[in-house]
């Protein structure tokens, strides 16, 4: 089988945006904030992206075009088959995130339908309790999956860069429109107040906690871990400028995240709602019940969970990629039946999680703190020390000058494996005491 290839730059770009931008954007990103000093740990945060996500973000585009396969397959393609357990932690992160992902995006389009019916308006935490786990949580999560694996089944540019060209230009324009109007709401001088002004205090006496979180969150809303980028590099049929690329990812994904901060925010300061922690099921929560008090409160709702909906579309879209892609290069099969399989079992894989919240922690923290870090952690590893001189050469095809890609090849060396094995660490003391706390 020939393998299939983008049909664009832009579509390239904008499919790598889309898997970028989602949950971790909308939701994750400006509760992070508020909770940690608000605009100083802005500060701390891109540095974490700036250091440590765009050169992982590089080191999964050198893998991936390079090697033109899969994250698994990528090694072997390399000369270095042993890497491949690399891929496999990867692959299996994705398994794991995709399955309650989808399960998370059957509550979003939950709540898209509610903002028409009314149904969250009443009692907004006993909506949330009813449609976040039983059978309408299961029966979300199928039709979630069924969209996904409906736009995968399409292929490389017919499925998935056709959705992210539509995609990701609507949730842009969405979310201004929503911080747009949330800039009229009574409560928006005390949301960019909390969210803008910074508080050196916070950050300074709990460095200690932000540091990881700042690099765990970097991490995540770029989609580095699990051979996102790895996938959707191996598609690209020209040498350009990987640098150029990822810097561009890494702009429009910081962007969309400092925007939603200022879509979240207002609705909640108005309500009186403090944004404190609370998981993910206080968001819908609070979001839900400041739209219902809100006069034509169900529309904005409608809006807000489309919008969040289809950046959920985009990232999970890339997730399923990761594991197709990988089937179809390894056993030559069709994408429409690949896609099928993988999709029913991952289905069955998230089940727990939308019968128990509980198991939605125990797949998350798993995923994030351990899988994702290890797996960025073991490919930097592998092009700072095994594939050195190769990754270098790669990066400098129709990119930046050889002295600029020796700089990234020492960040990847030294600094990502010294922050990543700190950050690995940190996430598995606390995934223990957290299991035991548990079970
Ligand atoms: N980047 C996505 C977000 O910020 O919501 C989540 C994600 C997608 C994480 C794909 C990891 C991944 F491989």
């Amino acid at each position: 089988m020939v393998r299939e290839t983008w049909g664009t730059r832009v579509g390239f770009i904008l499919a790598a945006v889309g898997s970028a931008v989602g949950l971790g954007n909308i939701w994750r990103f400006p509760f992070l904030t508020g909770e940690s000093g608000g605009a100083a740990f802005l500060f701390v945060y891109l540095a974490f992206v700036v250091f440590i996500g765009l050169p992982v973000l590089i080191v999964e585009f050198v893998i991936g075009r390079r090697s033109n396969r899969n994250v698994i397959g990528a090694f072997k393609e390399l000369d270095n088959p042993n890497w491949q357990f690399a891929g496999f932690v990867g692959a299996l992160a994705g398994f794991i995130i995709l399955s309650y992902y989808s399960v998370v995006g059957g509550w979003v389009i939950q709540y898209f339908v509610s903002s028409f019916t009314g149904a969250y308006a009443g009692d907004a935490a006993a909506y949330f309790g009813q449609a976040a786990t039983g059978t309408n949580a299961i029966v979300a999560h199928a039709i979630f999956m069924g969209l996904v694996a409906g736009i995968v089944a399409f292929g490389v540019r017919d499925g998935l860069e056709r959705a992210a060209k539509l995609m990701v230009p609507s949730i842009i324009a969405l979310l201004v429109i929503l911080a747009g109007y949330g800039a009229t709401l009574s409560g928006s001088s005390e949301a960019y107040a909390y969210y803008l002004s910074p508080n050196l205090d916070t950050i300074l006496s709990n460095l200690g906690s932000i540091a990881p979180a700042a690099a765990g969150q970097a991490f995540f809303t770029l989609s580095l871990g699990m051979g996102v980028m790895v996938t959707y590099a191996s598609y690209i049929s020209e040498d350009r400028s990987l640098l150029q690329d990822a810097g561009t990812i890494v702009v429009v994904d910081t962007s969309i995240a400092f925007l939603a901060g200022l879509v979240v925010f207002p609705f909640l300061f108005t309500q009186g709602v403090e944004p404190g922690a609370g998981g993910a099921g206080a968001v819908f929560i609070s979001l839900a019940a400041a739209f219902s008090s809100l006069p034509a409160g169900g529309l904005i709702g409608a809006v807000f969970f489309f919008t969040l909906g289809i950046a959920a579309l985009t990232s999970a879209f890339s997730i399923l990629e990761v594991v197709v892609s990988y089937v179809i290069d390894t056993f030559d099969v069709e994408r429409r039946n690949a896609t099928l399989v993988l999709a029913v079992i991952i289905f069955a894989v998230g089940i727990p999680t939308a019968i128990d919240l509980t198991w939605l922690d125990v797949y998350d923290k798993f995923a994030n703190n351990i899988l994702l870090i290890l797996g960025g952690l073991l490919m930097s590893l592998f092009i700072g020390w095994v594939y050195a001189d190769q990754g270098v050469d790669e990066l400098t095809k129709g990119g930046p000058s050889k002295g600029l890609a020796t700089g990234w090849l020492w960040v990847v060396r030294v600094v990502i494996p010294v922050v990543l094995a700190y950050t690995l660490y940190l996430g598995a003391t606390e995934y223990w005491a957290f299991l035991m706390e548990t079970f």
